[in-house]
């Protein structure tokens, strides 16, 4: 099954329109529980940005947090984050992986999460995404089987 996705960002100056097609086998999915952690993982290997996107269930996507790698020193400070209080984004100790920890899961956070990473600007690629489900419920978030 193939499913067919036509995303409109908006940035602040000019608007990117993407077309983004994925086959569902891609989706990994990870079963969550309520109050629980989830970390997911980005390769960023040979880029210099990273953000991470949620796909509501009102097929909303929103961005959630991104960062920027430092030249001088190995670090990925980040530089736009929507819950603070919540949402942790680190990289590993060589700066390859980008691993997105999302604290005391609620209904809200499930659905669909897609990292993009840049290596110039304005050339945002995706990653397949990444599924947030509970056990056993089916959360209402679309694209579904
Ligand atoms: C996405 O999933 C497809 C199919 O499972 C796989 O062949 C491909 O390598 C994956 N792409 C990335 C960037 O992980
Ligand atoms: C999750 O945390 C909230 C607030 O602390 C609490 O009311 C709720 O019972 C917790 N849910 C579970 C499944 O532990
Ligand atoms: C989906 O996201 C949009 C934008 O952030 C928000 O206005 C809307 O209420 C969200 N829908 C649900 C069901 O949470």
């Amino acid at each position: 099954m193939k499913v067919q996705l036509v995303f409109i960002l908006l940035s602040c100056a000019n608007s990117i329109f993407t077309e983004f097609q994925f086959d569902l086998k891609s989706i990994s999915t990870v079963i969550v529980s309520e109050n629980e952690t989830v970390t997911l993982r980005c390769d960023i290997t040979g880029n210099e940005e990273v953000a991470w996107y949620h796909l509501n269930s009102t097929y909303m996507l929103k961005l959630l947090i991104s960062a920027q790698k430092t030249r001088m020193v190995k670090s990925l400070p980040v530089y736009y984050n929507v819950d603070k209080s919540r949402f942790i984004l680190r990289p590993d100790s060589e700066i390859n992986t980008a691993e997105f920890t999302i604290n005391n899961i609620n209904g809200d956070n499930l659905g669909l999460y897609f990292c993009g990473t840049t290596a110039k600007p304005a050339q945002m690629h995706f990653n397949n995404a990444t599924r947030l489900k509970f056990k056993g419920k089916s959360e209402g978030t679309t694209p579904d089987e």
